[in-house]
């Protein structure tokens, strides 16, 4: 169900559930002056789409990395003048999505007097757009760090629990495993420090609405 968080942004979530642990998944809607821009979209079920459709007309989704694009597709055929915009590496992987338009750093958006972006590369399998919508001060995260409190699966939460990334902010041992470029992340982290953020939104898990930076800061700190 779609949640207003503030003037102009909106979030929704919903179950992923993968090998019986549900991870949660989460799309975030943001107001421009064109419309619409929905990033990272989820499964755009009928419930959804009217909610979407009673904000305003949408004319813009964002794949932000190479994993969180398999549902761009449907919005598409959803909304044909929409335009599809996404991390350069998922050109690649997604050769099927015509009119996809490649995310550069410095470049300017329909979006860009709302969101500031840039791109993170950790490494070949780990890449991601990473945002900071700038009126409610969120820094908006899709896989770069998780923060599941319960996975709803014994095996699920003990498996995170040996991993160290149960109940708590920060990145798993797939991030870690996928992110080999330590200089890239160190300089990521700068850059996500230097925005004046307050909240974070997170793909996978609770969102952080207090004490942010120090909790981005704990959270990063082991990999850093
Ligand atoms: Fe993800």
């Amino acid at each position: 169900m779609l949640r207003k968080v503030q003037q102009g942004i909106w979030e929704v979530a919903e179950d992923q559930r993968i090998l019986g642990s549900n991870l949660g998944v989460r799309a975030n809607i943001i107001k421009t002056n064109d419309g619409l821009v929905i990033h990272s979209p989820i499964e755009l079920r009928d419930s959804l789409k009217n909610d979407i459709d009673s904000l305003g007309i949408v004319n813009g989704l964002i794949a932000p990395n190479l994993y969180h694009h398999m549902y761009v597709r449907k919005y598409q055929e959803a909304y044909p003048d929409s335009r599809l915009y996404i991390l350069p590496a998922l050109l690649k992987k997604r050769s099927d999505l015509t009119g996809a338009i490649s995310i550069e750093d410095g470049a300017c958006y329909p979006w860009s007097e709302h969101l500031d972006h840039f791109t993170f590369i950790g490494g070949r399998w780990f890449q991601e757009l990473i945002f900071f919508h700038r009126e409610s001060k969120t820094l908006i995260l899709t896989d770069f760090a998780f923060n599941i409190q319960d996975t709803e699966s014994r095996i699920g939460n003990f498996l995170l629990k040996i991993d160290g990334s149960l109940g708590r902010f920060g990145q798993t041992g797939m991030e870690r495993l996928l992110i080999r470029d330590r200089k890239a992340l160190r300089t990521a982290y700068e850059r996500i420090m230097a925005w004046d953020f307050e909240r974070i939104s997170v793909a996978h898990g609770e969102q952080i609405e207090d004490n942010a930076k120090e909790i981005f800061t704990a959270g990063l700190d082991p990999v850093l």
